[in-house]
């Protein structure tokens, strides 16, 4: 399916002190001069989501997490439930990105139970999926994104707000970037899970694509066949730039 309103989202991962909230000043006061039709979406750590928020009210700018355990409350010290985040000001939540999956063993059913705790409190989930290189240099990128998205998306997510990111995780943070070709096989992959996972409804999930993109890949990258939007990392640092991969879409 073509979207035309595409969802541009960055993730700011372990980077960023009140100091870069300048960052979003300049790309808030951008879209307020020249606006876009796509949705923009800043994903920075916990600790900024509130003061970013306070800043972006009023504009073009979204606020989401970038992870969220997957109970209500309890004795987990140094986690932040989903309610948390909404009560600071978030309406996003990247769940089971692959520095998670990795760095804490976060399994498909724990990254669906997330998915889950993020629409109970009013959260549109981000659900990432993508394989390794080994994986892909064995012919599985395919089977192993498609069981991915079968696993880890929520199970009750039909007729509520929730997106997938196919993020190779040979191509995050490496400059590495697969082909258009292999970016559609991908997708196209992942909408058919999403039709066999939920019916007619699958086909309007947005499919973002992340892993390297940038100011220059974006437009080849966001015009391929199911790509309805971007995670960005790296790029979205810098108003600038990130500027430059919105204006591309
Ligand atoms: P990158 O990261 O754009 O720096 O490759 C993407 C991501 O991990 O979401």
């Amino acid at each position: 399916m073509k979207q035309s309103v595409k969802m541009i989202a960055g993730n700011w991962k372990m980077h960023g002190l009140g100091a870069s909230l300048v960052e979003v000043d300049e790309l808030a006061a951008s879209l307020a001069a020249e606006p876009t039709e796509h949705r923009v979406i800043i994903c920075p750590p916990a600790t900024l989501i509130e003061r970013l928020s306070g800043k972006a009210a009023g504009s073009a700018v979204e606020i989401g997490g970038q992870d969220c355990h997957e109970q209500v409350s309890g004795a987990f010290t140094g986690s932040i439930s989903a309610g948390m985040l909404v009560d600071a000001g978030a309406g996003l939540v990247i769940v089971g990105h692959s520095e998670r999956r990795e760095g804490f063993g976060e399994t498909d059913a724990l990254v669906a139970a997330k998915a889950e705790a993020a629409l109970s409190a009013g959260l549109e989930p981000i659900v990432c999926v993508g394989e390794s290189l080994a994986q892909r240099e064995a012919g599985n990128a395919v089977s192993v994104v498609t069981a991915q998205v079968k696993a880890s998306t929520p199970e009750s997510g039909p007729g509520r707000r929730f997106a997938v990111a196919y993020e190779p995780i040979w191509a995050i943070g490496t400059g590495l970037t697969p082909t258009v070709e292999q970016i559609a096989e991908v997708h196209l992959a992942i909408r058919t899970a999403l039709v066999e996972r939920f019916g007619e409804f699958g086909g309007a999930v947005p499919i973002l694509y992340g892993g390297s993109v940038k100011p220059s890949n974006a437009a080849e990258i966001l015009s391929t066949p199911e790509v309805g939007g971007a995670l960005v990392g790296g790029a979205s640092l810098k108003a600038a730039d990130f500027l430059g991969i919105i204006r591309a879409a």
